[in-house]
């Protein structure tokens, strides 16, 4: 087998996904129907053609408008079951989903029927399709630290459900120290915390999300090649980066895949991942970004082998789940 088709057939974990990121264009219709909720596109083809982006923000533009038709939490079990079913094709064995509850509880929606939801898609998941799965509660950066903080509130009822918390939105202008105090607030409840930082931000914000923000892996971090000495402190640390190929392709982080950083960064001995982001929106799930990454980095066999186990590492599962998934990594390659 050869490292593409490799890519397609290992079995992997899913740590970097936005699960309003996979509100297919059909399913925003079928909701916003179902929910009677007005859409400013006339029909699916039209929205879908709407589409190109030309950085972070005139996607997110986007994105929080699809959001608008999640209700109950009927909608948002259909979301993420509808994620699972792509991920278990494209062999995702386990997946960490980002959940961004402003953006719904800010339109009226309690957040109980948004984990609620989340949490019984998760479980169906596991039953069904035997993939396991966590809940990392994100909170937009384009907004106040105190809207964090009461989010955080709003949600401990609901702790069980989930593993850890997050920060993502417009990066540029809200560096990682303005969530300092709520971050510490969620490692001393036990929460795992990771954070979006160097996607469209500087190196500068990276060592923001280390150094004040003690956080468990970075989302994106492809702004670390600028810098040297970060660079040797990933290599040294293993701190994971959760790299989400297609879409710095579809944000206009990078022109080309072919220029893409990850080689350089896995050559240099970071604990990098592939993810997909946000999948509905730049072009492909987890075995798209996999296949379309190999092919333009010329990835070998070995590169792959090392993502797929870079996952489990960067995962936060515990140890012998990971020996379990690794194990099966290594039978799986010997085989193929
Ligand atoms: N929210 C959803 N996708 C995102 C991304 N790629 N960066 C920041 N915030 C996001
Ligand atoms: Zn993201």
């Amino acid at each position: 087998m050869n490292a593409v088709e490799l890519a397609r057939f290992i079995p992997k974990a899913e740590l970097h996904i936005h699960i309003e990121g996979s509100l297919e264009p059909e399913l925003i219709f079928e909701l916003a129907r179902r929910n009677g909720v007005a859409l400013a596109y006339p029909s699916i083809e039209a929205l879908r053609a709407a589409y190109a982006f030309t950085d972070l923000q005139s996607f997110l533009d986007i994105y929080y408008a699809g959001a608008s038709v999640l209700l109950h939490p009927q909608d948002f079990h259909d979301m993420a079951w509808a994620y699972f079913r792509r991920a278990h094709a494209d062999n995702v064995v386990h997946a960490e989903i980002f959940f961004d509850p402003q953006t719904h509880t800010a339109r009226g929606v309690p957040i109980a029927s948004v984990i609620e939801g989340l949490a019984g898609a998760c479980r169906r998941a596991r039953e069904e399709l035997g993939i396991s799965s966590a809940l990392i509660l994100c909170f937009l950066r384009h907004l106040g630290e105190d809207d964090a903080f009461a989010t955080l509130d709003a949600a401990l009822p609901w702790r069980e459900h989930f593993i850890g918390v997050g920060l993502d939105s417009s990066e540029v202008g809200h560096p990682p120290e303005k969530f300092e105090r709520v971050f510490a607030r969620c490692r001393e409840l036990g929460l795992r915390v990771v954070a979006h930082a160097g996607e469209e931000g500087p190196p500068e914000y990276m060592w923001q999300a280390i150094d004040l923000l003690k956080v468990d892996r970075i989302d994106h971090g492809v702004a670390s090649v600028q810098d040297p000495l970060l660079m040797a402190e990933l290599a040294h640390t293993r701190l994971p980066l959760t790299v989400c190929p297609l879409s710095n392709l579809k944000l206009c982080v990078v022109r080309d895949l072919r220029e893409h950083p990850l080689k350089t960064m896995l050559d240099a001995g970071l604990c990098v991942t592939i993810n997909s982001d946000d999948p509905a929106y730049f072009g492909g799930y987890m075995n798209a970004n996999f296949v379309q990454t190999t092919e333009a980095l010329q990835l070998t066999r070995e590169d792959v082998i090392a993502l797929a186990k870079n996952s489990f590492e960067a995962s936060f599962i515990d140890a012998a789940q990971r020996q379990a998934f690794v194990a099966e990594v290594n039978r799986v390659a010997a085989a193929a």
